[in-house]
Parts: structure tokens; sequence; C-alpha cells
């Protein structure tokens, strides 16, 4: 039998990456989003993958949801937290609502996913954990206080988990994607990207959304038992750790 993977924010942009990348390497694969109905459907009848919606900021849905793909599907094995969302602005100009919304998503959504999976991988002395942070987590970015914040937030989140589920055979990573070509990097200002981020990029392209599920894929494998609290960063040359 295969290894369930769940995938937040599974069908669009990374996240449909990482879906499509698991289920070529073997797994059964269901992908969680929270709005895009059309895109989601788009996906499922692309990829065949199973899809879910629910929100990650909210933790009484994530149970819910695990419950359902549990039911479906069997026993989560690998969890990819990569659901996440922008709300750009310069922190003199941001509400406490942009502030909320990205730290209940980015980062709250990691506990919410994290927590209602985590007994069952301890039970059976197997889990795999990818967390998705980002480039801006360990650098920081301007317009980006709440998102460089959550992200940044996400690693300390790895580093501790991956603490606790050493000794059940329990892994948690993290991957920091640079400016990867998606949906969410196309919205920055063009001029913004062309003039103020690809010129920082050392590779000179942004990277692509397979380029990380690749880092996913490895880190999900069972040969990858070794590896955790680490963070994989893919980012073109951009930012050394
Ligand atoms: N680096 C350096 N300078 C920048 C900059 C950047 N990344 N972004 C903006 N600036 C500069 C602008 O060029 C401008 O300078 P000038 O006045 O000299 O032209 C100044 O800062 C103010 O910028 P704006 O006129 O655009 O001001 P604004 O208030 O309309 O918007 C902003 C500010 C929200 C920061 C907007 O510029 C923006 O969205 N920037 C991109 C932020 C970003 O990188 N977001 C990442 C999204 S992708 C992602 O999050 C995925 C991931 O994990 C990497």
């Amino acid at each position: 039998m295969s290894r369930v993977a769940l995938v937040t924010g599974g069908t669009r942009g990374i996240g449909a990456a990482i879906s499509v990348g698991l289920k070529a390497a073997g797994y059964t694969v269901a992908a969680n989003y929270a709005g895009n109905d059309e895109a989601a459907a788009a996906f499922k009848a692309e990829t065949g993958v199973p899809v879910y919606k629910w929100d990650v900021s909210s933790y009484e849905a994530c149970a819910d949801g695990v419950r359902k793909v549990e039911a479906d599907l069997g026993p989560i094995e690998v969890l990819v937290n990569n659901a996440g969302i922008t709300r750009d602005v310069m922190f003199h100009k941001m509400t406490p609502q942009q502030w909320r919304e990205v730290i209940d998503t980015n980062l709250s959504g990691l506990f919410n996913m994290t927590h209602p999976v985590w007994g069952g991988m301890r039970d059976r002395g197997f889990g795999r954990i990818v967390n998705i942070s980002s480039i801006n987590g360990q650098k920081g970015q301007m317009g980006q206080a709440n998102y460089s914040a959550a992200k940044a937030g996400d690693l300390g989140f790895t580093k501790a988990l991956a603490q606790e589920g050493a000794a059940k055979n329990i892994t948690v990573n993290a991957i920091c994607p640079g400016y990867i070509g998606t949906e969410m990097v196309r919205a920055i200002p063009e001029k913004v990207l062309n003039e103020r981020i690809i010129p920082l990029i050392p590779v000179g392209r942004l990277g692509e959304p397979e380029e990380i599920a690749r880092c996913v894929v490895f880190l999900a494998s069972d040969e990858a038992g070794f590896i955790t609290g680490s963070t994989i960063s893919a980012n073109g040359g951009q930012f050394f750790v």
C-alpha cells in the first residue's frame, strides 16, 4: 500500500507541483485548497488527485478535513504544509486584519494541520512533515512584515517539532523557496519584480514549482530518515543562511 500524503494549498502554484510530484513518486495524494473551486476542479480533472476544501486557519476545519481524508484514503503519513497567502503592504499602512490573516494562515495553519495528524504518526512510529517556509522568512522583505514573521515562525516550529518527533521516526523539515514563477509572485508589481527582484537572483530567473516539488519528494522519502529539523534553501543563489 502506498503512503498517503496530504498537501495543503495543493491545487495551485507550488502546491500543485508538489501534489503531482508526490503522485508520480507513488504516493496516494490528497490536495487541500481553501477557496478557488474552479482551479481545484480543473486540477482534479487533469491529475486525478482528489481535492478537499477547508481553510487551514481554522483548527476545527483542519481536524474535520484530516478525519475526512483519513476515512477516504487511510492514515496520513506525509503532511506538506504548503498553504500560504500574502497581504503585501508597507508596515505603516498595514492593518491589524492584514497582519492577522497572514499569521493565521501561514503560521497558525501549521499548528492547525500538524496537530491532528501528529498523534497518529506517533502511534504508528512514522511520519514526514515538510513545511514550506520562504526566503523572506530567512532574510525579511520590505512590504512583508506579516509574511516574513510568519515564515520565520515556521522555521522555529520546524526545529522544535523535529526534536519531539525524532524518537518516533517522524521527521520535520522546512524548505525555503526563493521567488518561484507562480501567481503569487506574478502579483508583484511588474516594475518591482523586473527591477528590484529578478536582478538579485544570481541564476537570473524565477524558480520553477517543480524545483521545489523535487525537494519535497526527497524529504518525504523513507530514505531521508536521518534528515530532520533542517532547512533546504532553493532560491537561485539569492540568499545564503
Ligand atoms: N526591493 C527594493 N526596493 C523595493 C522593493 C524590493 N523588493 N519593493 C519595492 N521597492 C521600492 C520601490 O521600487 C519604490 O521605490 P521608488 O519610490 O524609488 O520607486 C519603493 O520601494 C516603494 O514601493 P512602491 O511604490 O511599490 O510602494 P507601494 O506602497 O505601492 O508598495 C510594496 C510597496 C507592497 C512593498 C510593493 O512594492 C511590493 O509588493 N513589493 C514586492 C514585495 C515582495 O517581494 N513580495 C513577495 C511576494 S512573493 C512571495 O511572498 C513568495 C515568496 O515566499 C518569495
